[in-house]
This record gives C-alpha cells, structure tokens and sequence, in this order.
C-alpha cells in the first residue's frame, strides 16, 4: 500500500497568469512566494513552528486550464522506492521526476503518475520547508489548503485506487460521490462522478465562522460568483462559502470540518447521504452548480434544489 500524507501541492494551468496571480493574492489571500518562468508559486500554511510552513501549496502556470496535477506526500520518505512497483503492479504508469521536475516542484524525489479517470497525480517524497512564516496578502484567515473535489469517470473503480492502493479510507457518501480522508480531516479528496477530469474545486481552511462571513461579503463587493453558501455541510459539520474563480475553477473557504481520530479508525463506519438540499447545507442554502444540473436533468435532481 502506497502511504500518503496529505495533499501537498497542485499545479494549475491558466490562461491569463498575470490576472490569476492578481486574483489568487488579492481576492483569495494567498501569498505569492516565487515566479519562476511561467509559473508563480503560493504559500498558504501558517504553522506553530516555523519551520513547518511547507514552500508553498499552489503553483498556477501559464498553460491550459485542464493542465492539473496533485501532488500527495509520501508518509514515509524510506517507502519511495517500493512506490514505482506498487503502482506498475495496479496498471499505472510511472515517471521518475528528473532532477529538474523535482526542483520546480520543491521537492527531493517524485513519481508521477495518473488515476484511473486520469488525473495527474505527483506523489513527492522530501518536499521542502520554508524556513520564513507564511504572510497572506489579505486578512482572510486562511489556515491551510485542505483539500479537493475531483472529478472521476467511474467513483467505484478510483474508490479502490485511493484505498487499496492508497491509504485512503472513505469517511462518508453524498450520493455517489465518497469523501476519502488521509490524515485525520474528514475529507482531503472528494469525487464526483462525471463525464470529465480534474479538479472540481479547490479548500483553503480558514480560522472561524466570521473568516467566511467576512469573506462572503468582500467577494460579493468585488462582484466575484458566489457558487455555493455561506452554509454548512451536515456530512463533516464545516461552515463553508464557495466562489468561481479565474477559468471557472471554484475555491472554497471552510472551517469546522470533522475530524476521524486515530483512536475512532477501528469503530469509525462510513455513512450514506441522500442527494437531498439538506445534505448539501443544513442551513438551506442552494449550490448553482447543482440548481444549474437539475435544470437541465429535472426528474434525476429535483430533490437537490
Ligand atoms: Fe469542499
């Protein structure tokens, strides 16, 4: 079994990097840490420890939107070299990062790779630290990037990938889509059945309840979508605002989110949730993207609106 982390990283293309590098700073917060070519990097983990703030969570390039890649830190650096192996024995392919890969992506060792549907997948082995404290470049609170949605072209075949393979467990369904842990957090990848590839949206933690109501009424004053809330998810109890941002890839900020201890593991049994508006926010509010869906497919979603 390949052992995981975290998330440690995405890399996103973009049509317009200067625009993006605007709006990742000045409408999300992040902190812009490095540009390197095409490509501009982002710090967004702040840390007791110094030391522990990772180099950054986000690279943005210029290029092609659907250019997305994950990358996951491997749990133990002493099982990098079983992980080329372990994934030619499940079918994937594999490609050892040169030296030139790893260092644009701040890292000793990587192995890429992709999913079953066919997202680009990096897992990094001895990424780097930063020995500066991240500094947002607006108060948004921002805690930490936590995690993903990511579309799957089949959720039960990329279900086994990420926990036979992979050391995920599924913590909860919301319909057909599992929301797997790695760590403690309820969710670091959420998938979503469809007909596409990538990523579906994009968490940063924030600290409490007024950073997302704060946030809520600055994105609505810099006309920026709001997609979905401010609400809360009954399946992990987080109080989250999601918002489009550049080449309509959505961002979230949440905070609460449920955590599975390591003590609550051998008990812990997932849950099933209907595809019911209440599921989605026990506060009521709708999501676009899902009023958007429904209106094109009436008899499947209408429960969800
Ligand atoms: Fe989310």
């Amino acid at each position: 079994m390949i052992n995981l982390r975290d998330i440690r990283y995405l890399r996103i293309g973009t049509a317009d990097l200067e625009s993006s590098i605007r709006y990742a700073t000045d409408i999300i917060g992040l902190q812009l840490v490095a540009r390197e070519g095409k490509s501009a990097y982002f710090r967004s983990h702040k840390t007791d420890i110094r030391g522990d703030t990772r180099d950054h969570s986000l690279v943005l390039f210029e290029g092609d939107p659907n250019d997305q890649t994950i990358g996951l830190e491997l749990l133990d650096p002493r099982g990098f070299d079983a992980v080329g192996a372990q994934l030619e024995n499940a079918g994937r392919e594999v490609h050892l990062g040169t030296r030139e890969e790893c260092d644009s992506r701040r890292t000793k060792a990587l192995i890429a790779t992709k999913d079953p549907s066919g997202n680009k997948i990096e897992i990094v082995c001895r990424p780097y630290h930063s020995g500066t404290r991240y500094f947002p470049s607006r108060d948004a609170g921002i805690t930490h990037f936590s995690h993903i949605g990511l579309y799957t072209t089949d959720a039960v075949r990329d279900t086994k990938f990420w926990t036979e393979l992979c050391n995920a467990r599924v913590s909860d369904w919301l319909g057909d889509s599992p929301f797997l842990r790695i760590d403690t957090t309820h969710h670091s990848i959420v998938l979503f059945p469809s007909n596409r590839i990538g990523i579906h949206h994009v968490n940063h933690q924030v600290e409490d309840l007024d950073d997302v109501m704060k946030s809520y009424y600055f994105l609505k004053e810099k006309n920026v979508k709001i997609v979905h809330g401010p609400g809360r998810h009954p399946i992990s109890t987080a109080i989250m605002v999601y918002f489009e941002g550049p080449d309509k890839l959505t961002y979230e900020y949440s905070c609460g989110v449920k955590h599975v201890m390591p003590e609550e593991e051998a008990t812990y049994r997932p849950r099933q949730f209907s595809l019911e508006a209440y599921n989605a926010c026990m506060w009521g509010s709708r999501s676009y993207e899902l009023s958007q869906a429904a209106k094109a497919h009436p008899n499947e979603l209408r429960a969800v609106v």
